[in-house]
Parts: C-alpha cells; structure tokens; sequence
C-alpha cells in the first residue's frame, strides 16, 4: 500500500524509509535507519525528482503510482547518480516510455557505467544556469560537484522557490510518520545525526559545499527538499548556519572531544583524568572509546568541538590499530582549525604520540599542545603535574571563559524567582554597526554587545542574532568591522540598519567606497568615533545569537565625541512615540517605537519593523 506525503499543492513526497539497513555505504552505522527522499511534482508535465535506493523499490513504486493518479512521467531528473538514489531509474525508464531523463553530462556517463541500457535518445542534458520550464513552475540547475559525487546538482523551483538539495542538508534517520524538520525536535533528536551525515558524506568537501552555499545564497528559498532526512520548510537558518560552520571546518562549540585506544585501561585512565582535570576548570568534554565507538560517531564529534586529544598505546610499534583507523578517517575528511593534545603509552618503546601528530600535521591550521605525556604501562603519581601541565595548555588556548559568580545573591524566594527583563536596560551597552564583506557584498547590522575580554591578545566577545545576513557573512568570512557610534547618530542610521535586512538592501548604498578596513569591509563615514577590525577565533551557541569571540586586528579612533549608549538612544535618539490621529489607544514598540494601534495587543504580535515580541511593546 502507498504511503506519500503531500508538501504543497503540486509537490508530493513519494519516498521511503529502511530501518534494517546495518551500515549505510557499507560503512556507516544507522540505528535510527535512513530515509531515501523521492518527489513528484505534477504540474503541467510530470516531473520526479530521483528515485530510491533499490531496499525499498516496491514502496517507491507504489508511492509513485499512486501519486501520479493514472497520469504518466515526463521528466525525471537524476541530480544524484549514487545508486541509493537511482536503482528504479531503469525500471522507469521501461515504465514510462515517453519520459525524459533530465541530468548533466557527467551524469550519464554515470549511468552508463552502472547500466548497460541504451537511453542516450532519452536523454536531456543541462548545464549550470539552465532552465526547464513544466506548465506552473520554472526549475533551474545548479551544478554542486563533489556535494557529494562529481555529477551531482540541485534543482531550483523559481516558482515556489524550492530548493531540491541532493544530498546537501540531508540527515541519518528514518522520518517516523513526520516529514518535516518542524514537526519533530531537530536539534535535540536529529542534529547529531545531521552534523554525522554532514562531516562523514560531504567533510572532505568543504569548499564545494561552500560553493553551493554561495549559491543558494542568491536564491530566496522557502523550503529544502533534500534526498535523505526531513524536509525544512521552517527556521532554515538553523541549518543552513551549521552548514556554513561545517563547511568552513569552525567548532560549533568550545569543548574538549577525547579519543582514546586503551588495551589494559591504563591510557583510559590518563584520559579520564585529563577529562576530569579539564571539567573541574568548566571546560565541556565529551570521550570515546576509539575501539568501542563507531569513527563515524567520533568524526562527527571532531567537527563539533574546539579541541581535540587523542590517547593511544603502542602496538606494533605503531598507533594502536583503531586509533589508526580514526586518526586516518580524520585526516581524510579534511578535519582542520583545532587544537590537538596528544598522550602515548608503550611499555618498551612508545612511538605511538609522535606518529599521531607527525600524521594530524597533513591537516591544515592544526595547533598542537607542546606538552605530550608518555606513560611506560600505567600513569605514575609524579605524573599528574604533566596532565596538570596539558589541562593548564589546552585551558590557555580556550577563549576566555564566563565563569558563574558565587556569593552575593540576594536572599529570599521573591526576588529570586522574579525576572523584569527591564533589568537588563540598566547594564551599560554601546551601539555599533556590525559590518561584513563577503565577495561583492557589503553589509552590516544594529548591535550593542561588545565587551572587550582580555587585553594581550587584544580580545572582543561580540553577540549576533543569527537572522541577521551579517551574521551568516561573519561566520563565512571569519572577519568583521564594528563602527562606534556617536550621541549625533540620526534615527535614520537604525532605520537603515535596524530595521530592514541586508538581503533586501544595499544598506551602504549612498556611502560612496572610501572607509574600508585593511580587511576589505566597510565602516560608517560619519556619526562614529572608532572603529574596530577583528578576526574570529571562536563561535558559541547560544540559542538566538552567535555569540563571537575574536581578535582585534585594527583599532583606529576618528573623534573625542562621546560614544552613544542604550540609554542615551532611548533617551535623545528614538522618536517618542505618538499615536496617530484619531487613534484611541495603542502600543509602541521599545525597541525600535513603532505603533500599533489598537485596544489590544495580541499576545503573539511581533514588530514589522524590529521582529521584536509582544514583550517589547508597553502602552502608549
Ligand atoms: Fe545518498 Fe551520495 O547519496
């Protein structure tokens, strides 16, 4: 019996799920099984969107079947030849004898490599840029080589803005009855399993998926049709920002990942010590038994985490065999920008520490710890201080950490349990302009959080919401300016800042060319008193924003005029707000003093203007 799922009026998903497939590739472990995506959009002509790997054929067909409704295909486009995603292409081809393969040259040489049918009549080739257009809708091709094989490409719907990925955003797991992103907890229950699919199918390619990014990044895209996983009509920006960490081989998180190859338990020790050191100092960790767990787990947590240690005995003379295999793994998945500790053990001749890192210096921009500990069979009590000594190193290395502050709480449940986020207008903040180029775009974006964190190396911490284009040019770029500005500032620089985005604007427009940083990006030519330069050398995560921890690279003042705060903004620089006339009764919006008029705020009601909630409105 079929099993489809309708996405828009024209578009229906006609996939399938495999949950006894052991490995993936043959390599991969799926516990959660796996969801191979195939869709049929019937327009005028019929078009479907690959097919399936041959474990769930017979449901595919019958999906496709059924969703045709007695019509026949006309066009199936093969973005993908991996036979995961073609075993029915044949099968169709006989099925539908009038139907079009729509693929790019290097695609059919593809298929005539896995199959000896001659379909060279049948056959549409496209290039980048070309267009098919089906009656309603218009697709375009992008070519995505090597995301994941080198024929692969993605197919843009211009008409409901569609983006069919490929294997691009796709994700380890069957779909369990959802097929949407949003209608499961993604980023508790899939986001492992996506960032695994990501560093372990597409890792090596970085620059390739980066490639796609920028040019999914000229599209305006409502929704991700990719050929494993859930589809993302919701909260794109989720992923696509950890495809853009992923791609650029960034940490999403400061932390520790230790791996360890330990045959007697005595390297394991070292590591739990090490691991409990580093903790005891509120450093996050995360270990793996490189025996136990499968590497595609541990790649997975490599590309996640900040730094890296790797523990492994001798054995024949050598790496331990499974901590081989990872380092080997890791190395070929391109894993780079982290730092590296490493402990050996070896009861006669340890060689195991210095081949590991003799092997990571293959990797690019890999800082190693310069303390190595070598234990001869089991950790000695004099060697604590050495662990003390790598704990100390990779601590040193870190950004600087926000530590809990203890005393001082005020007594009593009542204002424990109040919070007035009022309270927070009461701390100090500046106002800045965050800017970022990125190719041929400038832009930037309204802030007030920098704190400047440590003076050698000159350090900044700077907060980004993460809807904000600029946010997406920092974390590609790796680079930013920040302009101070002044008590003079006009409303109108928050308006053109503020309150429309980047992917709409030229939000220099008008500036003319002539205040650019050694870094290539932008400043404010007027209304400021300093600008800052900085290189990004950590992300954290927090929820809404990335916060940025990054390196001052340029820092030059421009006037003594005084630097505008929050307050002052509210104070002198914000319109006050009036109620239109006529208009009884109203709200305005804090934020940016914007009006709605009305008896009533709804409660889900969000400023067309800041994106701010209901929360930030008070009474006129
Ligand atoms: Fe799911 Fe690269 O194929």
């Amino acid at each position: 019996m079929h099993c489809t799922k309708k996405i828009a009026d024209d578009l229906i998903w006609v996939g399938a799920n495999d949950r006894r497939l052991a490995m993936f590739e043959g390599v991969y472990h799926v516990p959660g099984g796996v969801s191979y995506n195939s869709y049929l959009l019937t327009d005028e002509k019929t078009v479907l969107f690959d097919t399936v790997d041959k474990a769930v054929r017979q449901r595919f067909i019958e999906n496709l079947t059924e969703a045709l409704n007695g019509r026949t295909l006309d066009y199936l486009v093969v973005q993908h030849m991996e036979p995961d995603h073609s075993a029915a292409l044949i099968e169709l081809a006989g099925r539908y004898p009038g139907m079009t393969i729509v693929c790019n040259a290097k695609t059919l040489g593809f298929i005539k490599q896995f199959h000896d049918a001659d379909i060279d009549s049948r056959v549409h080739i496209v290039k980048e840029g070309d267009t098919l257009n089906t009656g309603r809708h218009v697709l375009r091709f992008f070519m995505a080589p090597m995301v994941h094989w080198p024929e692969v490409m993605v197919t843009y719907d211009s008409t409901d803005k569609i983006l069919f990925s490929a294997d691009a955003f796709g994700c380890f797991g069957a779909l369990n009855g959802a097929l949407f992103a949003d209608e499961v907890d993604f980023a508790k229950d899939y986001m492992d399993e996506a960032r695994r699919y990501y560093s372990n199918i597409v890792g090596k390619y970085g620059t390739q998926a980066k490639a796609l990014l920028e040019k999914a990044s000229a599209l305006e895209i409502n929704m991700i049709c990719p050929l494993h996983g859930f589809v993302w009509r919701k909260e794109l920006q989720s992923i696509l920002s950890k495809y853009i960490q992923w791609s650029n081989y960034a940490p999403e998180e400061n932390g520790v990942m230790i791996a360890y190859a330990s045959v007697y338990g005595n390297t394991e020790n070292a590591a739990e010590i090490l691991a409990c050191r580093l903790r005891g100092k509120g450093i996050k960790t995360v270990m793996f038994d490189v025996s136990v767990t499968p590497a595609s787990e541990i790649v997975a947590s490599a590309f996640r985490w900040s730094h890296l240690v790797f523990a492994s005995t001798t054995y024949n003379a050598g790496i331990f065999v499974t901590m081989e295999a990872l380092i080997h793994d890791l190395i070929s998945h391109n894993i780079q920008n982290r730092t590296v500790a490493v402990i050996e053990n070896g009861s006669w001749a340890a060689t195991s520490g210095g081949l590991i890192r003799d092997k990571l210096k293959a990797c690019k921009n890999i800082s190693f710890i310069d303390n190595m500990l070598s234990i001869k069979s089991s950790l000695k009590k004099e060697q604590l201080t050495e662990i003390d000594l790598i704990a100390d190193a990779l601590i040193a290395s870190f950004p600087p950490l926000f530590q809990n502050a203890q005393g001082n709480r005020p007594n009593g449940s009542a204002v424990l349990n109040t919070i007035d986020s009022n309270t927070m207008f009461k701390l100090s903040y500046g106002l800045f302009v965050l800017s970022a180029k990125d190719g041929g775009k400038d832009n930037g974006c309204i802030i007030n959080t920098v704190m400047q964190i440590t003076e050698k190396p000159l350090r900044i911490t700077v907060a980004v919401n993460k809807t904000n284009l600029t946010h997406d040019m920092v974390i590609k770029t790796g680079e930013f300016n920040l302009s101070v500005l002044t008590e003079s500032v006009p409303f109108s620089t928050f308006e053109r800042f503020g309150f429309v985005s980047g992917r709409d604007a030229d939000k220099f427009e008008g500036y003319g060319d002539h205040a650019r940083t050694a870094n290539g990006a932008q400043y404010l030519p007027e209304h400021i008193n300093a600008v800052i330069s900085a290189k990004v050398t950590g992300v954290h995560d927090c929820g809404t924003h990335s916060l940025f921890v990054a390196d001052v690279t340029q820092a030059f003042s421009l006037s003594d005029e005084p630097s505008a705060t929050y307050q002052y903004y509210f104070d002198n620089i914000k319109p006050k707000p009036q109620l239109p006339k006529g208009a009884a009764k109203g709200f305005v919006c804090k934020i940016c003093a914007y009006v709605y008029e009305g008896n009533a705020l709804p409660e889900d009601y969000i400023c067309p203007l800041c994106k701010h909630g209901a929360e930030d409105f008070e009474p006129v």
